[in-house]
C-alpha cells in the first residue's frame, strides 16, 4: 500500500519530468479539482439532509413531545469502498456510472429513542417536496436472516450551486439506540473472518438470538411509552 510519503514521493517525481512549475501545478490541480468537486455534491445532500431531521426533531420538541432523534451520524464513503464497489459489482468506470449504482456514497445515519419515531420521522422527511424517494428498504417489518433491522430509504436531494441544481442520491438509515448498538457491534464482529465455520456457525446464532432480543426490548419500550401518554 502506498503511504503519505510514497504519494509524495511519485508527485515530486512527476514535478522533476520536463514540465515548467506552473505545467507541473496546474497538472496537479486539475487531477484534484473534479474529485474534490465530484464529493462536495455529496458533502452538500449530507447538509441538506441532516438540516431536515434536525428541523423535524426542534419541531416535534415544540409540541411539548421529546426529541424523537438521540443523533446523527454521517459519512462520506471512502475512496477504497467505492473502488471496491466498482470491481465487485461491476459497474463501468465513469462518473455517471458511479452516481447512478452506488447509492450510498452520501449516508446519513439517525439514530431514534422508540421505533413509532423512525416511521413518524421517515413519513414527514419524504412528504416534503424536494425529497424523491428511490427506493425504501424496511428491515425493520422484515429483519435481514441475520437479524439486523433498520429503515433504508434511498432518496434523491437537489443542491443548488452558483450556476446549477443537481440531483443527488444518499441513503438514509433510520434506526433506534438498540438496533444501533446490534448493528455497530455485528459490523465489528464480521470483520474477523479467521474463525473456523463451527465457531462461526455458533456466533451468527447468538447473534440473531442478540437481534431478537434488543427488538424484544424496543416494543416494551414502546409499549410503556404508549402507555404514559395515553389519556
Ligand atoms: P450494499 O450497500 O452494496 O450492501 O447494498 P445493499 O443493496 O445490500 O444494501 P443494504 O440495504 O442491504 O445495506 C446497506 C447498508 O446497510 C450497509 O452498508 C450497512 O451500513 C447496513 N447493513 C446492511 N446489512 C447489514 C448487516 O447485516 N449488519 C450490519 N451491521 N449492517 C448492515
Ligand atoms: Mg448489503
Amino acid at each position: 500500500m502506498n503511504t503519505q510519503n510514497d504519494v509524495i514521493h511519485n508527485i515530486m517525481e512527476l514535478s522533476e519530468t520536463e514540465m515548467t512549475e506552473t505545467e507541473f501545478l496546474r497538472s496537479v490541480e486539475n487531477n484534484m479539482i473534479p474529485m474534490q468537486q465530484f464529493f462536495t455534491y455529496y458533502k452538500c445532500a449530507i447538509m441538506e439532509i441532516e438540516t431536515k431531521f434536525r428541523v423535524l426533531n426542534e419541531q416535534f420538541s415544540i409540541n411539548g413531545e421529546s426529541n424523537p432523534i438521540e443523533f446523527i451520524q454521517s459519512r462520506i464513503k471512502s475512496y477504497g469502498s467505492i473502488f471496491r464497489k466498482i470491481i465487485t459489482k461491476h459497474i463501468p468506470r465513469n462518473v455517471e456510472a458511479i452516481e447512478k449504482n452506488i447509492s450510498d456514497i452520501a449516508g446519513i445515519r439517525v439514530v431514534c429513542s422508540f421505533v413509532q419515531d423512525i416511521y413518524r420521522l421517515a413519513d414527514c422527511f419524504l412528504k416534503q417536496d424536494d425529497i424523491f424517494l428511490i427506493e425504501k428498504k424496511d428491515y425493520i417489518k422484515d429483519p435481514k436472516p441475520n437479524g439486523y433491522r433498520s429503515l433504508h430509504l434511498i432518496v434523491e436531494v437537489p443542491i443548488f450551486l452558483e450556476n446549477e441544481k443537481r440531483l443527488v442520491k444518499a441513503e438514509v438509515q433510520l434506526r433506534t439506540i438498540a438496533m444501533d448498538f446490534w448493528a455497530s457491534l455485528e459490523h465489528k464482529l464480521r470483520y474477523k473472518k479467521d474463525l473456523p465455520p463451527y465457531k462461526l456457525d455458533l456466533l451468527t446464532d447468538d447473534l440473531k438470538k442478540c437481534a431478537d432480543q434488543s427488538a424484544e426490548w424496543d416494543s416494551r419500550m414502546q409499549d410503556i411509552k404508549n402507555i404514559i401518554e395515553s389519556d
